[in-house]
């Protein structure tokens, strides 16, 4: 039997308009792109336009803690306090280098069912390792999405894994991004993963953009002495897409298309 493919709208109609309506529901799809690029305010659009129509989402903050996020979110038109009171539509979660010191170490239980665990078999439980660290992230969100009935999660960024040191073992890495976000997309969400670019390189760092079902790249270019945004979609699995590129503005309504009005 297939399963129907139920659209998800990415919070930016103009561009659900050049994707057949949006992500695939269940799906996990990247925003890849430098620094300023405009990654977090993608996500901010999924999930606050998820909250708008009663599908609650998740946050996992692993880079820029949620308070810095939701104050910088709070200057967008899109931006709605009331998500985040009772009855939470939209929860965060602080997996920063700073929120780890905010955990009580015991209140974290290893999710020793985790089918992660199966992927990073033989590799010891350590409290200080990549793998332990994935297993109490994936229980932790995968607790948040029963309890709160989540629909959409936003990982910003994948790059926790950075913190790890496993020299040039990118096979190790790749095995274990892929099982946690295997493990995410077993949860019956669609997903949102922020990506960074490794270095100079116009890839990501995990091999992550194979796993996923689609792929935007957000990038900035300069033009004559002035910077502009540029959206392009390299992959979406399963959908009739733009093969265009798209140039787009970051203002007070988040992230607004250029020709989006005389299209
Ligand atoms: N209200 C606004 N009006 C215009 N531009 C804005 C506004 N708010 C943010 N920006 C632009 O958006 C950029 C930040 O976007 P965002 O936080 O989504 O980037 P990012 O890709 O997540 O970056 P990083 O990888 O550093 O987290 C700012 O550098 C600024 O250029
Ligand atoms: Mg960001």
């Amino acid at each position: 039997m297939f399963e129907q493919k139920i659209r998800v709208t990415s919070g930016i109609p103009y561009l659900d308009a050049l994707t057949s309506g949006g992500f695939i529901r269940g799906t996990t799809n990247l925003v890849i792109g430098p620094a300023g690029a405009g990654k977090t305010i993608f996500g901010l659009h999924f999930l606050f336009e998820g909250a708008r129509r009663n599908e609650n989402g998740l946050l996992v903050a692993m880079q820029e803690p949620p308070w810095a996020i939701r104050r910088d979110a709070s200057g967008f038109s899109f931006f709605d306090p009331s998500f985040f009171a009772e009855p939470q539509k939209i929860t965060m979660l602080d997996f920063t280098p700073s929120g780890w010191e905010l955990w009580d170490p015991d209140s974290l239980t290893y999710a020793e069912e985790s089918e992660l665990m199966i992927e990073a078999e033989g590799v010891p439980y350590d409290e200080t390792s990549l793998p332990t660290f994935l297993h109490k992230i994936f229980y932790h969100i995968s607790q948040v999405v029963e309890e709160k009935k989540i629909e959409r999660i936003v990982i910003d960024p994948l790059a926790a894994f950075q913190f790890y040191d496993y020299g040039n073992d990118s096979g190790f890495l790749r095995k274990l991004t892929t099982g946690f976000l295997a493990n995410i997309a077993a949860l019956n969400v669609t997903t949102v993963a922020i990506s960074e670019l490794a270095g100079s390189m116009d890839h990501s760092l995990f091999g992550e953009e194979y796993i996923a079902d689609s792929i935007i790249n957000l990038d900035m270019l300069s033009v004559r002495g002035e910077t502009i945004r540029i959206l392009r979609i390299s992959k979406m699995r399963g959908t009739n897409h733009t093969t265009k590129t798209l140039r787009f503005e970051i203002n007070n309504h988040g992230i607004t298309f250029l020709d989006s009005d005389n299209d």
